[in-house]
């Protein structure tokens, strides 16, 4: 489960609140994950300026799959990845949540199988990736 962007400056009231208790409280507080984050997280981007750079990054992927140009596409699976797990922090619900934390993981596991540079697979994993953008805006885009 993640963390809403909401919730954080009541997570970051009880960190403070919590400092002078000690370690053992911030742990029950947010789990040492959370407690841990060397600066609290918030998005630079609106989603929409978000969503153009993951539209970037999916053209990128695409074309170096098919330039066959792995090591590229593997860095644009990453990239996708990492976009996605920022999209996790403006989500409104938890459905929202789960799509975004869906594009995670089918884009690592596209970094993954591109290593075996099977073509085939790849295109698999693309369509995989491009499923989930799709469910997403079915339900979330205006
Ligand atoms: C978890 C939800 C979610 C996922 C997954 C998602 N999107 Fe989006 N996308 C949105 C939402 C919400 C909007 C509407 C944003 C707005 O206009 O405020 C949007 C809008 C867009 C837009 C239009 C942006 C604009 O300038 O108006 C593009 C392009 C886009 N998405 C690309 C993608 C691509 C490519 C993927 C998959 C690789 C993807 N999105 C996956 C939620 C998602």
């Amino acid at each position: 489960m993640r963390i809403f962007p909401r919730l954080q400056s009541g997570r970051a009231l009880g960190i403070g609140l919590l400092g002078a208790i000690g370690v053992t409280s911030l742990c029950a507080l947010g789990g040492p994950q959370s407690a841990g984050l060397p600066v609290p997280f918030k998005p630079v981007l609106e989603v929409e300026q978000l969503m153009e750079d993951q539209e970037i990054a999916f053209k990128g992927l695409k074309t170096a799959i098919i330039d066959s140009k792995w090591q590229d596409a593997r860095k644009y699976s990453w990239l996708l990845a990492e976009l996605a797990n920022v999209n996790q922090q403006h989500a409104r619900d938890a459905k929202y949540s789960e799509l975004a934390g869906e594009m995670v993981s089918k884009s690592m596991e596209l970094a993954g199988t591109l290593k075996n540079k099977d073509a085939k697979a790849a295109s698999a994993g693309l369509t995989a990736i491009n499923q989930v953008c799709s469910s997403c805006h079915k339900a979330y885009r205006k």
